[in-house]
């Protein structure tokens, strides 16, 4: 079925779903066979659309699934470098592919063959009416062509959630844009909306995006997260976004590592005299001969001035 053709029957497909008519009324309404509905709404399913076929039925899913499972890494040298980023908030205007080219590079040059990404990953299409002229790239189809020519390639992978701005798509139009950017990239791959658990060797580390305002203290928010995680279930890293702001604590066994953002401070976040830091974590873990965490060390890099000035090395 030609492109074009397809995205309008889904495009229909989805509109019907909404306006709750049944499997057979869609087939009927649109003149399928039932087969060939099945086949699209796995296809749109897999797409970033925010639909399934249970039992004979489409259902609507109200929020992003959630993956429960830990995405296992095999890893089983002694020593292991990340880098972590998070908040790139690409297709604003204000977003720095800059910087993600330059740590992309240097993440190559430094042998690093894992990047974590703690969401936010596009700016979104919010409902604040002003937000459009923020924008490169307001449409989903147009925000997704952009990530996918433009985020930096290397020979590792980057493993990322989707961030509140992402999920806004969710909101307008039903659809995982981090799903679909990611079936177009092998090399990202997509953990899932707002948490996820992912296995290095023996590291555990957890991303976590999360929502709503910042916090009195930079720390508050962690720690009250860091809290509600029951002991057993604590990673060794906890990778925290949203806030755009960048701390180091480690509470018991987990070193939480709140990443802060890749995109300049946007009209919007001035005149709410929001904070807007431009850094990432590089971190060194190392294990013991039984494979197990012996120590990690994080370090921070800041992007505070406007342009990226290359320091000759
Ligand atoms: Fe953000």
């Amino acid at each position: 079925m030609e492109q074009n053709k397809r995205k309008e029957i889904c495009d229909k497909i989805f509109a019907l779903t909404k306006k709750k008519k049944s499997f057979l009324e869609i087939c009927k309404l649109l003149d399928l066979k039932d087969y060939e509905l099945a086949g699209l709404i796995t296809i749109m399913h897999d797409e970033g659309y925010n639909i399934e076929f249970v039992n004979g039925e489409i259902i609507m899913l109200k929020a992003p699934q959630q993956n429960k499972d830990i995405y296992k890494i095999p890893y089983e040298l002694e020593h292991l470098k990340l880098l972590l980023i998070s908040d790139t908030h690409l297709c604003s205007k204000y977003d720095r592919l800059d910087i993600l080219k330059y740590l992309y590079t240097k993440a190559e040059e430094q042998g690093v063959k894992h990047i974590l990404h703690s969401g936010d990953f596009t700016d979104g299409r919010s409902n604040r009416p002003e937000q459009v002229y923020e924008l490169k790239e307001p449409s989903y189809e147009g925000q997704i062509d952009y990530c996918v020519e433009k985020y930096p390639t290397f020979s590792g992978k980057t493993y990322f959630i989707s961030g509140n701005h992402d999920d806004w798509w969710y909101k307008s139009c039903g659809s995982d844009i981090c799903k679909a950017i990611a079936r177009q990239r092998e090399d990202l791959v997509y953990l899932g909306p707002d948490i996820a658990d992912v296995k290095i060797g023996n590291l555990k580390v957890r991303l976590f995006h999360g929502k709503g305002g910042i916090s009195y203290a930079k720390s508050y928010k962690v720690q009250k997260y860091l809290d509600s995680v029951p002991l057993a279930e604590r990673p060794d890293i906890l990778q925290t976004g949203h806030t755009h702001q960048a701390f180091y604590m480690k509470q018991d066994h987990t070193h939480c590592l709140q990443t802060s953002c890749l995109e300049d401070q946007t009209p919007f976040c001035r005149g709410l005299g929001l904070p807007n830091e431009k850094s990432c974590w590089w971190v060194d873990v190392s294990f013991d001969d039984k494979g197990n965490v012996y120590q990690i060390t994080p370090t921070l890099e800041s992007f505070d001035s406007k342009k990226l000035v290359k320091r000759k090395r």
